[in-house]
């Protein structure tokens, strides 16, 4: 098969209702999610805490998707196979997260996941270069990971239209995390992305009761960027 580069819209659930994760992954898919963006966060590399391989265990089977684990924690590679065995398909690493990320890279996709790499807004593309027949998925930060709801770092655009240029004919995504809007989207896929997550631009208006404007944020967001297409 081909590989995808169609746009694709991956909600973040750091955004829905922690009540109600399994009923807001349904409802978010019936609405037209492509992937479903699980933010893991430790508290330590970042500044937040949020959930483990339990909880990703947990809502796997409402997935019916793509699962796509976003690892904010340090280190990484001691939790490799827990997410795995909870049933990632992308497990993202940041670059930032320890000195040996070839292994980290390495033993995810030993684990049987794809292999996704994050770089946090003030680091650059020089350190990937050798590491790009490794991995699956590229994932620019334009926010300072750690919370939903943040402003867009514009400064990221030019990183991914070099990234892009850096990549050639590989068979790697290109996601955006943070600040996503229908205004900041169609810069981003116009730079060369496409995956895009959105946390509070696709939830907010909408509940578990009320996911119409899911589909609507949804739609939005598409909408802008096949117009600057
Ligand atoms: C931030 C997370 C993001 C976040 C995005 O650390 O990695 O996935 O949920 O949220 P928004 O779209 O609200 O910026
Ligand atoms: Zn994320």
């Amino acid at each position: 098969m081909s590989f995808d580069r169609s746009l694709k819209i991956a909600p973040s659930i750091l955004s829905a209702d922690f009540a109600n994760f399994g009923a807001e992954i349904r409802a978010v898919e019936a609405e037209g999610a492509d992937w479903i963006h699980v933010d893991v966060m430790d508290g330590h590399f970042v500044p937040n805490l949020t959930f483990g391989p339990p909880m990703c265990a947990a809502i796997r089977p409402h997935i019916k998707t793509v699962m796509d684990v976003h690892l904010m924690i340090a280190p990484v590679d001691p939790y490799i196979d827990a997410f795995a065995a909870a049933g990632a398909d992308i497990l993202t690493a940041h670059l930032e997260a320890g000195p040996h990320v070839h292994r980290t890279l390495q033993a995810i996709r030993g684990a049987g996941c794809k292999a996704g790499l994050a770089l946090n807004p003030g680091t650059g593309i020089g350190d990937i270069e050798h590491l790009l027949d490794m991995v699956d998925l590229i994932c620019v930060m334009t926010v300072n990971p750690g919370f939903g709801g943040q402003k867009f770092i514009h400064s990221q655009i030019e990183k991914v239209r070099r990234l892009r240029q850096m990549i050639g004919d590989r068979p790697i995504h290109i996601e955006i995390d943070g600040g996503i809007t229908p205004e900041t989207a169609p810069l981003m896929t116009q730079a060369g992305a496409d995956v895009l997550v959105a946390g509070s631009a696709v939830f907010k208006g909408g509940s578990v009761s009320n996911p119409a404007p899911y589909g609507d944020n949804i739609r939005a967001i598409k909408a802008a960027c096949a117009t600057m297409a």
